[in-house]
Order: C-alpha cells, then structure tokens, then sequence
C-alpha cells in the first residue's frame, strides 16, 4: 500500500501556496493525501504565528495527534511554517512526538528530512534562512497542478518592520523573483488552462526595487497582461507608503486587472501609524484613495485594521472609525492586537485592557457590517463578470465564480462552464457572497473586467 500523507494549513495565502508545494513534493515520492489524520503515516501542519491566537491553535491540534502517535510509533508528525520557523528547536523539546520541523526557507528539503525520520528513526531540523546562492528554491513552480485560478508567488520575505508584525521575523528578508521566471511560470499556467492569476507577496508595491536591473511591478503587471490565455489578473498584499501613481494608472489602462485593491490601512490616527512603523500618513494614504477612485470609478477596496495597538486612545480609535466611513471599504479584517515577542512594539509600555479592545473591535465591526451591506446590495441586478472556477461546495448542481470585486458567487449553471467567465446577475447579497443567476448563455464579451 502507498503511504498516505494528511496536511493542514493555517495563515495567509503564503502558507497556502507553501501546501501546494509541499502536495506535489510528495505526491511525487509516492504519497497519497488523506482528509482523515487516522488513515496517514504522515501528519503535517503548515502553521501561523502573527497572531497568539493562531499560534495557540497550533499547539491545540498537535495534542489532538499525540494519541495517534502513541498508537502507531511509526506515524511521522512534522510541523512546518512560521511557527516552525520562530520556534525551531524549542518545537522539538516541548512536544517529544513531533518528528520534524521544517522553515519557512526549507519546504523544498521535506521529502529528505520525511526519509531521514523514517529510515533513521531520527528527528530532523531545518530552520536556517536560504542565502543568496539558494533562494531561487524560495520560488518553486506551480507543479502540474492545473485549476481555473492560481497564486503565483512573486516575492518573498519582508523588510519592512512593522512594530506589530512577526512576518519580517518568520519569512526573513525581501527577495524578488526574476520577471522572466514570473511571466514564463504564468504563460505555461494558461497552457494548463489558468485563466486567472493573483501575485502575491507581503508588499508586492516594492517588487524589483531591491534588485538592479528589474522592471517595477507596474511593468510587471503590463507583462503579465500581455499572456495568451490569461483573463484576469489580481495581487496582494499592497503597502500603502508604496503605492505608486504608475501603480494606480494600470487600473485605467489594464482591463484585466480586477477592481479591486487590498490596501491595508491598520489604523486612522497618525500617532499610532507612526508607533506602527508603517510610513505613511493618513493624508497620504486618503490622497492614494482619492486618486484610485478618480482613476477607476468602479474599484472597490478592502482594508485590515488592528484595533487596541498599545497606547491607541479613544481618539485615535474615532479617528480610524472616521476614515473608514471616508473610504467606505467593502470589506475590512479587523484584528485585535496581539503582541508577538521580539517586535518591537511588544517593548512598548500602555497596553490596552482587553475589555476596551474588545468594546472598540466590537463597535468598528457593526459600523463596517453596515458599510459593507450597503455596498454589496447596491449589486442586486446588476449584471457582472464572472470566472467560473468550479462546482460550488454547497452541492446542489451550483456553480461558484468571483466577481471583479473578489466576491464569491454561487449560481445554476453547467459544469462545462467552468473556466469561462460568463455574465452573472446578482440576486442576493449574504454577508461574505453573493446568490446570482446566469443572465445569458452567451460567454462574456472579451474585454476584461469592464462592468454593465
Ligand atoms: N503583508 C501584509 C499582511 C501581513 S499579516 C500587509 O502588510 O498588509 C496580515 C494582517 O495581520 C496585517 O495586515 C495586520 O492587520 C494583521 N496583524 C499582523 N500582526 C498583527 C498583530 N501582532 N496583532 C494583530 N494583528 C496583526
Ligand atoms: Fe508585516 Fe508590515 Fe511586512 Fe505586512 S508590511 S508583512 S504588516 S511587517
Ligand atoms: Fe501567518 Fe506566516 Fe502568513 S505568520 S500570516 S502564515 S507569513
């Protein structure tokens, strides 16, 4: 029988696409992956540090396997991602039945160190940074995997510091990846029939900028709208201090590129966004709002905001309430602040009490479910783009696609959609999608993400 691999992922679209590297390395040594942690020889979990509480949850679930370890000694538990990569060792003296623990910098090492475990009855680590000579192993292609929609990493690592943030500690520093390997990457995806790509890194804003000779990500985006084959094109995560009016013109010139833009503000009041490190103001991040909305009336923007940052008063939080209401995002992640040990706002004295954090997280998100609502029911009727990326997972013979507004839409349609992008009437508004109906049976009109 081949053995059999079970794999959870926790945290941002990184450690996702991280999962998929590590399903195609080792479906390749002839593993097979189970949905059940009873059925594997192999338990691995892809895990998050930026917040305690996805930390907690790390450890809570590794106790949940060590019965199926005392069970089966020859069962093989590894932990990778970020915390894996802030705890290294320390992982393997606290829990005694974790096999492996593998960094962030070393997904590409797992099929080695599963061999080491199983054939030496040893215990294996690797949790150093890649240096110059080996980071192109930060870049692995997107395997033989073909889907509608594909993440195509385009950096890694961040530089930027934010007070608050673990990222820059568990992902080590900015890299990014050559623009031919990019471009070449997403052309041979439209061969396997991708039909949209999102690029991704932890501040696309600045990709190239640390590297001589390469173009900058408005030019990327320009090159990667030029691929046969490729109908949309999203990225995330934005940085506001590197927004660039190159950057805010391509939503004008590029059809393909949706409408929407992640800009995450984390707060409204200039004292915190300096505590933060984030360099920018809020009259610089409001004027960048002003211009996208003057250049592409349709563009939607979603947001994250921490609320109860250390010292944050009820003056600061009114004030990043006040330009939410200005911006009126579509959606906003709201998070409560947590503190990481080694950032450097975790040095910082006047915590917040956690009732008062939780009071004011509680307000923002009933003014912000108030602003989303009214935004997305504004859609009932309208009549959108739709890429049908496949069969919906409430069953029932319904379709799911995403609008240029990164929504989720369900609607009735034939499988034999699926990778077309057809017109979607909107029917319903729900919290986080969208209810629709097919409004024609003809395809939509080539010519991007232009809205009726
Ligand atoms: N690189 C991206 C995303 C980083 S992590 C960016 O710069 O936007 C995603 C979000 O988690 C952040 O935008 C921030 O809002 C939140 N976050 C990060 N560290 C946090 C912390 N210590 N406490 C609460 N929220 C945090
Ligand atoms: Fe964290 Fe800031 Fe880097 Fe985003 S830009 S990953 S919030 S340090
Ligand atoms: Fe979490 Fe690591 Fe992403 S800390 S948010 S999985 S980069």
């Amino acid at each position: 029988m081949r053995s059999q691999f079970y794999l959870e992922t926790f945290g941002c679209q990184m450690n996702v696409v991280d999962s998929e590297q590590i399903v195609d390395l080792l479906e390749k040594t002839g593993y097979v992956r189970v949905d059940a942690p009873e059925a594997a020889d192999l338990i691995l979990l892809n895990t998050c540090s930026v917040r305690e509480k996805a930390e907690r949850k790390v450890y809570g679930h590794l106790g949940r396997f060590k019965p199926l370890k005392t069970a089966n000694a020859r069962l093989i538990i590894g932990v990778g991602g970020c915390v894996a990569q802030q705890e290294g060792e320390r992982l393997l003296e606290k829990l005694p039945f974790v096999d492996l623990v593998f960094g962030t910098h070393n997904v590409h090492k797992l099929p080695e160190m599963v061999r080491c475990v199983s054939e030496r009855q040893d215990r294996c680590l690797e949790v150093d940074f890649l240096d110059d000579g080996t980071r192109q192993n930060l870049f692995p292609t997107s395997g033989s995997r073909s889907k509608v929609a594909s993440f195509v990493t385009i950096m890694q690592g961040c530089d930027n510091f934010c007070s608050y943030c673990i990222v820059p500690h568990v992902r080590g520093r900015e890299v990014s990846r050559d623009s031919r390997e990019i471009v070449k990457e997403i052309a041979d995806l439209a061969n396997r029939g991708v039909r949209e790509v999102t690029l991704l890194g932890q501040n696309v804003n600045s990709y190239g900028l640390k590297e001589p000779g390469e173009i900058s990500f408005a030019e990327l985006l320009r090159r990667v709208h030029q691929v046969p084959g490729i109908e949309r094109i999203r990225f995330t995560t934005s940085h506001p201090k590197d927004l660039s009016d190159e950057l805010i013109d391509c939503f004008a010139e590029l059809p393909k590129l949706c409408k929407h833009l992640h800009l995450p503000v984390q707060s409204g009041s200039d004292r915190i966004l300096a505590l933060m490190n984030r360099g920018y103001t809020r009259a610089k991040y409001l004027a960048s709002v002003e211009r996208l909305k003057a250049v592409c009336p349709e563009i939607r923007l979603t947001s994250d905001v921490i609320v109860g940052f250390p010292g944050e008063t009820e003056d600061d939080f009114a004030q990043t309430l006040e330009l939410m209401e200005r911006v009126r995002y579509a959606d906003v992640y709201t998070f409560l602040y947590s503190k990481r040990t080694g950032t450097s706002a975790a040095e910082l004295a006047d915590e917040i009490p956690a009732a008062a954090r939780q009071e004011r997280f509680d307000r923002m998100l009933a003014m912000q479910q108030e602003i989303g609502l009214q935004i997305w029911e504004a859609d009932l009727g309208r009549v959108l783009p739709v890429l049908v990326e496949g069969e919906s997972r409430q069953g029932d013979g319904q379709l799911f696609g995403r609008t240029t507004w990164n929504r989720i839409i369900n609607f009735s349609g034939a499988a034999a959609l699926i990778g077309q992008t057809v017109p979607v009437r909107v029917i319903r508004s729900f919290k986080n999608s969208q209810l629709g109906e097919l409004a024609s049976a003809d395809p939509w009109p080539k010519g991007g993400e232009v809205i009726v």
